[in-house]
């Protein structure tokens, strides 16, 4: 009976000492740094949980963890930091970040990706096997691919605001109305105006995508995906059209605490601030300038993409003006050492912007407005100025200044001087850092941390065979069908064979009565 026990207990500990990690593809190949946090925070939570990391980046990551595999694509490093992220250039409206620009980039960035040497090599090898992939969605959907050449399921990764692209890919539809474009700074509740504009918006990008590069993305898919299947003996790869919404779930980098609140599908998950990791302590120098500073800390940065260094040089002497005329301290994270900065301006070409917003004297936080950026300036509770540059900025920028914690300035030749307007008024006047605070009681206010829930998540895909039960039904039918209009146009039809037999019935009455009389 002991014995037996015994045995029960051991066999008990052997099943779950036995529970092995996953094997996870993780695929981040955006040559950007709010990305590249993004995908990192991926892999240092699933490591942290025991599974085996393989990990399509351009970045280095600095880990001995054995389970970890880097895959390397540093080639695509340069793809973004060119002229089209030129601030000047944006501000005076010489490019434009529009739907075109974002598309075509970021499918050379995934052409790139899928054809380099290690990325190949790794498509190419039938040994490899995975039990799951992450990919970051970018504007298009062929990573849907690897799924089908490693037989295992898919999730999305969005990195933006919830929006119809990718509620669309779980065949949600969300309806403009009440809906925000993320590329516009239109929040609900809409005007007429808005609303008309919020519907124009999402036809005529629609139309675009599916005039213009559903079949850019069919063929690079095709391209790359064909052969590798054709080796193995498989002949017919999926439709690209039937993989792309194939996905099992959308992990969101988003929170109703920042973004929209959304009616979304059960396999939306929104998990913003996974990729704030613990606190790291400053370096001694900037943290003796943190402390020191008996009137708090003002922290400027454009994020990764955009240089401070690209302003016209008229801006940059206003805003050196503006700021030496402070009793704050302001660290600039700026990508040139400057000559003539007053006292209280510090330059930082690199900076550990989240140790510096989780200093108790950082008061504010003047940002492009990026989702990590608004998230972290969420996380530490620093009520901030956004100056929106281009994509989902506009969004993040006008919902946090309808929710009472922001600020935002345009980009013009005027920008030191209505930039002063914004620092006086959110130092001076005390609602600002209020709200902030309750928004990050709010945004802290969860079940789990948001990294444990990308675990589970991820985990959950595998152990449910890719979460099929979770899929919509919508995606099963057709978008006429979808909009009633089969019906619609039935009724239509016997409306009109009603009237047409009606008619016929009264001109035989007619015909009949004329020859009886
Ligand atoms: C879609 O995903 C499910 C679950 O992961 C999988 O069983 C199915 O084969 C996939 N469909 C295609 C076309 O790959």
């Amino acid at each position: 009976m002991c014995l037996q026990k015994m045995f029960g207990i051991w066999v008990f500990v052997a099943i779950f000492s036995s529970i092995e990690g996953y094997k996870v593809l993780v695929v981040f190949p955006i040559p950007a740094g709010s990305h590249r946090n993004l995908g990192d925070g991926y892999v240092r939570n699933l490591l942290k949980a025991g599974h085996e990391v393989t990990y399509i980046t351009p970045f280095p990551y600095e880990s001995s963890d054995p389970n970890l595999r880097l895959i390397t694509t540093g080639d695509t490093v340069n793809a973004i930091s060119g002229s089209s992220l030129n601030i000047t250039a944006l501000m005076l409206h010489e490019v434009e970040m529009d739907q075109d620009r974002h598309f075509q980039l970021a499918i050379n960035i995934t052409k790139n990706t899928l054809k380099n040497k290690s990325v190949q090599k790794l498509l190419n090898d039938p040994s490899e096997s995975f039990d799951v992939i992450v990919a970051e969605w970018m504007f298009n959907d062929v990573y849907c691919g690897f799924s089908a050449l490693f037989r295992c399921p898919y999730i999305w990764s969005f990195p933006y605001e919830t929006n119809s692209i990718s509620l669309g890919l779980l065949g949600e539809f969300s309806n403009p109305a009440y809906t925000a474009n993320i590329e516009t700074s239109d929040v609900p509740p809409f005007d007429f105006w808005q609303r008309v504009y919020s519907l124009w918006f999402r036809i005529t990008s629609r139309v675009q995508h599916l005039f213009f590069y559903e079949n850019i993305e069919k063929n690079l898919y095709e391209e790359i995906f064909s052969p590798i299947l054709k080796k193995r003996g498989i002949t017919t790869l999926p439709e690209y059209d039937i993989l792309r919404y194939n996905a099992s779930l959308i992990l969101g980098n988003t929170d109703p605490s920042i973004g929209q609140a959304l009616a979304l599908p059960e396999n939306y998950i929104p998990i913003a601030g996974y990729h704030i990791d613990e606190v790291k302590p400053l370096p001694q120098d900037l943290k003796d300038i943190l402390d020191d500073a008996k009137h708090g800390v003002i922290y400027f940065s454009l994020g990764s993409n955009l240089k401070s260094k690209d302003f016209p040089e008229k801006i940059l002497q206003d805003l050196l003006k503006l700021f030496g005329e402070l009793q704050q301290t302001v660290i600039w994270k700026f990508e040139q050492s400057l000559t003539n900065k007053p006292a209280n301006v510090h330059i930082l070409k690199w900076a550990p912007q989240q140790s510096i917003l989780a200093h108790p004297n950082c008061v504010l936080f003047i940002t492009h407005g990026g989702m990590l950026s608004v998230t972290e300036a969420v996380h530490f509770s620093v009520p901030f100025i956004g100056l929106p540059v281009f994509y989902d900025q506009n969004f993040n920028v006008a919902k946090s200044v309808q929710r009472g914690f922001a600020l935002k300035v345009s980009l013009s030749l005027n920008l030191a001087e209505d930039l002063k307007d914004a620092v006086q008024e959110i130092l001076n006047n005390n609602t600002y850092r209020e709200a902030m605070k309750q928004t990050s009681i709010t945004y802290h206010n969860r079940m789990i941390p948001p990294g444990d829930e990308l675990v589970y998540w991820v985990e959950y895909v595998v152990r449910t065979n890719g979460a099929p039960h979770y899929r919509s039904a919508a995606l099963l039918l057709p978008w006429y069908q979808k909009m009633y209009l089969d019906f619609i146009a039935t009724v239509i039809v016997c409306v009109c064979l009603f009237i047409y037999m009606i008619k016929t019935l009264c001109i035989k009455c007619k015909v009949q009565k004329i020859k009886s009389s």
